[in-house]
């Protein structure tokens, strides 16, 4: 009895001192992260507002959030700083962000190449980069396991479009490439089980519509308008019973339109415009109950084939 007082008090009275050295100190986020921050802000053209240097709780900054963890050694999971009139390039320094989970730097005026290793990010799912003044092209592997919305929209990034997201995880839901410069793609996305929006208008993209996309059967949004995709729409089409809005719009698809709208029961629009298709129009598209859009305008196609 008497031994196991004396261990209790012991317990209590350890147990308020750790409150008191903790309530003592400022909570800080850990020493990788403030660095990888510092080494962020370095390479901007400016200052970042509400970016205290002079404190170790980079959770109070403007734009970050941190996990729940270790009172001294906070984690940081977010970085938002969208529209924020930020200039200058993205270091190789911010990898050491390895817990991040959300990296917002859209808006802003970011220039230069994306170091490669902002690809491997192990918890990343959100990534929003669109809205800047990005150039170069996508490293061949991309590593984001956790990924979920990746949006590169509105940049200068070029060449090749070689995309293989799935290959280690298929929890993305909205990939937007809108509005580069892409040339080429290779589309690697059929594992995509959970991808709802593809946004890849108003590049350069050329070749035959992606034979790739007609197993994603989720598929809600696909948009290829203002590229150079041309040939034949192919009957897989009507594999994506999912699709809401399609938008092929200005490319060079020739042919005719295949009698597959009876399968796409959720189409709401669709906007074939400026392409070179010909022959009639399917009774499948004239008799659609779902469709309240459709542009098919500056083409050669006949009335509907009923
Ligand atoms: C921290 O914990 C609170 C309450 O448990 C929770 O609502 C919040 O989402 C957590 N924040 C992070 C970044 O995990
Ligand atoms: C990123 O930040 C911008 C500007 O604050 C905001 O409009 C946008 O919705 C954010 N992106 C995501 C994916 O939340
Ligand atoms: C898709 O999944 C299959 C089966 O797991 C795998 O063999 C294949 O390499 C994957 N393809 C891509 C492009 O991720
Ligand atoms: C349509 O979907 C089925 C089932 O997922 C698949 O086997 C078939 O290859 C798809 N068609 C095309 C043209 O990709
Ligand atoms: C579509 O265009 C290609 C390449 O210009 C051509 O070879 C093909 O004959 C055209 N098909 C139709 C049906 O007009
Ligand atoms: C019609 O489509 C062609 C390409 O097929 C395009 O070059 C032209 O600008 C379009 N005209 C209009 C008025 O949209």
């Amino acid at each position: 009895m008497g031994i196991s007082k004396v261990s209790l008090a012991f317990i209590l009275l350890a147990v308020t001192f750790r409150q008191r050295i903790q309530g003592s100190q400022e909570p800080a986020c850990n020493l990788k992260d403030l660095t990888a921050l510092k080494g962020f802000s370095n390479c901007l053209g400016s200052d970042i507002g509400g970016w205290n240097w002079n404190s170790f709780n980079c959770c109070s900054w403007t734009g970050i959030t941190c996990d729940n963890s270790s009172f001294v050694n906070k984690r940081v999971v977010g970085l938002e700083l969208g529209n924020k009139r930020l200039a200058g390039t993205i270091c190789e320094t911010l990898v050491g962000l390895e817990q991040v989970r959300i990296l917002n730097l859209s808006h802003n005026f970011f220039h230069g190449k994306i170091p490669t290793n902002l690809f491997r990010f192990q918890n990343l799912e959100v990534l929003d980069l669109s809205n800047n003044d990005f150039v170069g092209s996508l490293p061949v592997v991309i590593h984001l396991p956790s990924i979920k919305y990746f949006d590169l929209s509105k940049n200068h990034f070029s060449s090749l479009l070689s995309l293989e997201l799935c290959k280690t995880s298929s929890h993305i839901q909205y990939i937007n490439l809108a509005n580069n410069f892409f040339g080429e793609a290779s589309l690697y996305l059929e594992n995509c089980t959970s991808l709802h929006y593809v946004y890849l208008n108003g590049n350069g993209l050329s070749g035959a519509f992606p034979q790739n996309l007609y197993r994603i059967q989720y598929l809600r949004i696909l948009h290829l308008q203002e590229n150079r995709f041309s040939g034949p729409l192919h009957y897989g089409i009507g594999n994506l019973s999912n699709l809401v809005e399609l938008d092929i719009s200005s490319n060079g698809f020739n042919g005719s339109l295949p009698d597959v709208f009876g399968r796409l029961r959720k189409l709401d629009s669709f906007s074939a415009g400026s392409n070179s298709l010909t022959g009639l129009l399917p009774i499948s598209l004239v008799n659609s109950p779902s469709l309240s859009i459709v542009d098919l305008r500056n083409n050669s196609l006949d009335g509907a084939s009923s």
